[in-house]
């Protein structure tokens, strides 16, 4: 029967040509479905005389049998190959290099600071702090610098709006981290002012502060460390043993000069200006400025409750961005603030 091989070889080459299981089925429909053309022939068979019916019977069988056995294979290619993509992409490249978790570093501005803390807290410093939203009478009036003191104008403030756009009621973004002093004071007072000897105060504050300014020495943004030592007959040798030492050790040389410059500030009186130079490396023989101070004005003292008869203090306030250039040799302030890791990861 030249028809049944047909039927054969038309069924391999219609399954060999899918490798969709879904089509295959609907091809395999088309030979053994109900009405498919093995199918037809075998419902055939009823209506062919009896001596006939046993060879015909026998030849559509082995016919159907081929055909179910290309479908059999065809089915298991495609389960194979299909198996094979999917391990394929699924694959893992044991070869790769792992996915490791980046590890972080301090900035180096952070770096300063806890070093400036450390080198505090080994002479009896404690670490205080203040809020950087400050009010115009901690920033200002309590530091001797009533409204209408032209030394306002010193700083450039960022006053803060309501949110209808009218100036909020004296409030502004810290010009210094001196209210620091003012804030603390107070406090002091408030817990000890009953005491016939008040203990003394010594704080380190750093945080951060705001002026309107930028430029390549200037950020809008920077840092300052308040000092304050504050106790009775409290000097200004002090204040200037104090800061020499802490300069040597932060810079880590007994290679420096520091001096003492003349200057002012409404809080302090007498006041001057930190300068140092050293006396080897890049920056040989410049004198750069790092600090103001002065002994605390009597008028901040007695503002705070403090009896200036009887106590003295000084205070001083570092830019730390400042001493960070210094000693990094960094010479763009603003690479501090622009998080740009390929600058920052030189520290970690
Ligand atoms: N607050 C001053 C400034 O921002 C610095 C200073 C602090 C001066 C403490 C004297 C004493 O310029």
């Amino acid at each position: 029967m030249d028809n049944l091989d047909q039927i054969v070889s038309e069924a391999q080459a219609a399954f060999a040509a899918i490798s969709d299981p879904d089509a295959l089925e609907q091809a395999k429909a088309r030979f053994l479905g109900k009405s498919g053309q093995i199918t037809e022939l075998l419902k055939g068979l009823g209506k062919l005389p009896p001596e006939e019916k046993k060879t015909a019977g026998a030849a559509i069988n082995v016919a159907k049998a081929a055909v179910e056995a290309a479908l059999n294979a065809r089915r298991e290619a495609i389960r194979k190959a299909a198996l094979e993509a999917r391990l394929a992409e699924e694959a893992l490249d044991v070869t790769l290099p792992g996915r490791s978790e980046a590890r972080g570093g301090l900035h180096p501005v952070t770096r300063t600071l806890e070093r400036i803390e450390s080198l505090f807290a080994s002479i009896g410093f404690e670490v205080a702090d203040g809020p950087e939203i400050e009010e115009d009478f901690f920033n200002f009036t309590a530091l001797n610098t009533p409204e209408d003191h032209p030394a306002r104008s010193m700083h450039d403030t960022f006053y803060l709006q309501n949110p209808d756009g009218s100036l909020a009621d004296k409030v502004l973004l810290r010009t210094h981290t001196s209210p620091i002093q003012a804030r603390y004071m107070q406090a002091h007072v408030a817990r000890y002012g009953q005491l016939e000897k008040m203990p003394e105060i010594r704080i380190i504050a750093p945080g951060r502060v705001y002026r309107v300014d930028s430029d390549a020495t200037h950020s809008p943004m920077f840092h300052q460390v308040e000092g304050l030592w504050v106790g009775e007959g409290v000097s200004f040798a002090d204040l200037k043993g104090v800061i020499a030492d802490f300069l040597k050790s932060f810079f880590e040389t007994d290679d420096l000069t520091v001096r003492f410059r003349p200057s002012f500030f409404p809080f302090t009186e007498p006041s001057a200006e930190i300068d140092v130079a050293f006396m080897s490396g890049a920056l040989k023989g410049r004198w750069l400025e790092i600090a103001g101070c002065g002994m605390v004005h009597p008028n901040v003292l007695k503002i705070a409750g403090i009896d200036p008869e009887k106590y003295t203090g000084f205070a001083f306030g570092f830019g730390p961005d400042r001493l960070t250039m210094l000693r990094y040799g960094v010479n763009d302030l603003r690479l501090f603030f622009e998080g740009d890791l390929r600058f920052l990861r030189q520290f970690a």
